[in-house]
């Protein structure tokens, strides 16, 4: 790019501050990383029934996805074929054909023009059947078991060979439903930051923070885990008996195309207690005693997905993370109801995702103003290099191509530069 060396700005240790403040930066992420790889779009459970449509805007572009009458789910631009407007103004809703507000031109489900009116008017080399007067789909659309991802670009690599074994934090959640079934219709948590959408990303990766950034629920006299899903009274245990803090203790994964894991504080502990003894009970008639125990471990926290979702596996969440400007990301968590278990385990993970995950939460607001901080601090002068030096040239590699790197390591975030590097240095 125009006066600025990519190269120059990722070392396998460190990464130049202008990578989150520069809006120079910023469009070319949305050139060469958004509108190249696979952006998660929504889940189906969010479309249900022919017509069942959910707007959003991606990278500036608006954007509907909606349920076909055959079943399939399309993902549309949200243009009118006519002069340009958008067609679908609500957030979601359910429609028989979309109709522009200006001229009144519809559209199927499928984008293809249904009507214009006053038709007669066009002269007859105005070809109003050519595809380009309706809502044109996005060039690539794919699913993986109810989550749909789609891509601006009409090449590269299929969804499978993105997600890789990255899929394993899908899976896990699903096994989660006793019909191994989820659904996330049941509301979201929308929120907006005042930083770069990198900070949400490295968080997601980053089990060094939690007991500076969180320390009013983790330390002595925090309480917030106390009402985790499940709990019965007590606070979950936060140090081992040497006063380490456990969660510096989990280790991180690092994942090809730039996806990270945490394990989990509680994998060795498997849930118990008032309506949870129920939900384990439909998940050992599927699966049998030893299974039901295993899923209910939760030996991973999450699996963030490159660059645009995160599987919380342990709080029973799927956040999003659609970046707005360099200064500006927006993040909406969707609590994730498993379809066949008891109706409180929802109730359960909605109240808890009110304290852990929404905007007027204990913990995530942590975050959130400790990457605000990192915006401002990041303009400063004088030493320009953020330092993911933790851990580094320790890591293990597995035949599956995934990275572990033990205790607080920065391995997640050193492989998610890593792939944004390589990204942004193709033109
Ligand atoms: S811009 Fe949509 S009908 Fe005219
Ligand atoms: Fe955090």
């Amino acid at each position: 790019m125009d006066g600025i060396d990519i190269g120059s700005l990722v070392r396998d240790d460190a990464i130049h501050q202008s990578v989150y403040t520069d809006p120079k930066i910023f469009d070319l992420e949305v050139e060469r990383i958004f509108r190249r790889v696979w952006i998660y779009i929504g889940h189906e459970s969010e479309v249900k029934e022919p017509g069942d449509f959910q707007s959003l805007d991606l990278f500036g572009q608006p954007i509907v996805m909606v349920r076909q009458r055959d079943q399939s789910i399309k993902v549309l631009f949200n243009r009118c074929g006519h002069r340009g407007a958008k067609v679908v103004n609500e957030p979601c809703g359910n429609a028989h054909t979309f109709r522009c507000c200006y001229h009144g031109w519809a559209f199927k489900l499928d984008g293809a023009l249904a009507g214009v009116p006053q038709r007669e008017d066009y002269p007859a080399d105005v070809d109003l059947d050519d595809p380009a007067r309706g809502m044109p789909s996005l060039p690539r659309v794919a699913n993986y078991r109810g989550f749909v991802f789609a891509s601006f670009s009409p090449t590269g690599q299929s969804l499978a060979e993105w997600l890789g074994p990255a899929t394993m934090g899908i899976d896990e959640l699903i096994a989660c439903s006793p019909e191994e079934k989820i659904d996330l219709s049941g509301g979201v948590h929308r929120y907006r930051y005042r930083g770069n959408w990198k900070h949400q990303f490295e968080n997601l990766a980053d089990t060094y923070h939690p007991n500076a950034a969180h320390d009013s629920t983790v330390d002595e006299d925090g309480m917030q885990f106390k009402r985790r899903p499940g709990s019965t009274g007590g606070r979950a245990p936060f140090y081992d008996k040497d006063g380490m803090p456990l969660v510096s203790k989990i280790g991180v994964w690092a994942f090809p195309n730039g996806h990270t894991s945490e394990g989990s504080m509680f994998s060795s502990v498997s849930q118990t207690g008032g309506v949870w003894e129920e939900y384990r009970a439909a998940l050992a008639a599927r699966h049998g005693a030893e299974k039901a125990d295993d899923i209910l471990k939760q030996k991973r926290h999450s699996l963030t997905i490159y660059p645009s979702v995160d599987i919380l596996i342990a709080q029973h969440a799927v956040r999003i993370v659609r970046p707005i400007a360099a200064d500006l990301t927006e993040v909406l968590v969707y609590p994730v109801r498993m379809v066949g278990a008891p109706p409180q385990v929802f109730r359960d993970i909605v109240k808890y995702l009110n304290i852990t995950h929404s905007a007027g939460s204990f913990v995530q607001t942590d975050d959130l103003e400790a990457f605000r901080r990192c915006q401002i601090g990041q303009s400063a002068e004088g030493s320009p290099w953020c330092l993911i030096a933790r851990g580094h040239r320790s890591d293990v590699t597995d035949n599956n191509g995934v990275m572990h790197g033990d205790r607080a390591s920065e391995i997640g975030q050193r492989n998610q530069h890593k792939v944004w590097l390589s990204l942004m240095n193709v033109r």
